[in-house]
């Protein structure tokens, strides 16, 4: 099973970009983790980020035929990209939204997820936790199909 983690705006600041909120662990820290925890689950894991909404699309395009499915985090693109919306429902690929922080329990419009409807979940507020139970849902869907 191949999983493509996606990753938008800004999280490749991780570690410096506004610790109390996305903790000190630094990107290619989040990288090595959820690189580990696939291998565990003898699950490939490919792990992609952009700071720019059209790469974001291309590389999902490109990849969409060679994986099982989609773990991102769009950063805030999350609240008004409906092309990456559009991207997500338009391919054959189950997708999990993930975000570091509880985005309900922040500003107002962070609440408010245009990706969540193109997505089979959504999971919030686990920081990297919610990478690894992305990924296990994923695998638990895959094993049932
Ligand atoms: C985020 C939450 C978004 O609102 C924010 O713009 C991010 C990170 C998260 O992981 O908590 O860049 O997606």
């Amino acid at each position: 099973m191949t999983i493509l983690v996606v990753n938008g705006p800004n999280l490749n600041l991780l570690g410096e970009r506004e610790p109390a909120v996305y903790g000190k662990e630094t990107y290619a820290d989040l990288v090595k983790s959820i690189t580990y925890y696939g291998k565990t689950k003898n699950v490939k894991i490919i792990v992609k980020q952009s700071n720019h909404e059209g790469e974001l699309i291309d590389i999902i395009q490109n990849y969409r035929k060679k994986i099982d499915g989609i773990v991102i985090n769009p950063g805030a693109l999350t609240h008004y990209s409906y092309a990456l919306h559009d991207c997500i429902k338009g391919i054959d690929v189950p997708t999990i939204e993930v975000h570091l922080s509880d985005i309900e329990k922040r500003e107002e419009f962070r609440k408010i997820s245009v990706i969540k409807s193109a997505c089979i979940n959504q999971i919030k507020g686990k920081g990297v936790n919610g990478y690894y139970e992305a990924i296990d849902l994923l695998l638990e869907r895959k094993l049932k199909s």
